[in-house]
């Protein structure tokens, strides 16, 4: 399994914070991006088998497919930066897995903390574009973030399908 460098928080939501700061991303950055966005993956197919609403299901069933694509762009972003290969681990041995839910059930409140998570997502990846010296690194960061606000958009709308059922 691969292990986290030291200092980083074990909780993939706390990633982002704890990387707030950072001007220009590191290699080992993009590798422990790639893991965070594949939790990201198994986080939004978790919570969209708990929906009944078929709609709403795939709303959320995109965000996830998504989230995997983040994950492949940031291990692009590693071979672009000279940070050579990095083999997406089995959800399993991921080093975030054991603290992501075993089930995610709807609610008000957990519509608001995707909303906020996925919008400072988008903010967070376009101010790591901006300190990115590589150009196509950069286009790479900017992507996974306007995904991020799409995410923030189809979040709203299966609050919006739930509410009206
Ligand atoms: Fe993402
Ligand atoms: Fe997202």
């Amino acid at each position: 399994m691969y292990s986290l460098p030291a200092g980083y928080p074990q909780d993939a939501f706390a990633v982002f914070a704890f990387l707030k700061d950072k001007k220009t991303l590191d290699t080992e950055d993009f590798i422990v991006l790639a893991l965070v966005e594949s939790v990201g993956e198994l986080f939004y197919q978790t919570l969209a088998r708990g929906l009944d609403n078929a709609e709403a299901r795939s709303l959320i069933e995109r965000n996830a497919a998504e989230e995997r694509g983040h994950a492949h762009r940031m291990l692009k972003a590693l071979r672009l930066r000279g940070g050579g290969e990095f083999e997406l681990p089995a959800i399993e041995n991921n080093p975030f897995f054991a603290l992501a839910p075993k089930e995610v059930p709807v609610s008000t409140d957990l519509f608001g903390v995707l909303e906020t998570a996925e919008t400072d997502g988008d903010a967070q990846y376009q101010r790591w574009a901006d300190g990115e010296p590589n150009a196509e690194v950069a286009q790479l960061l900017r992507l996974n973030g306007v995904e991020e606000t799409r995410h923030c958009e189809r979040v709203q709308q299966v609050k919006a399908l739930l509410e009206a059922a």
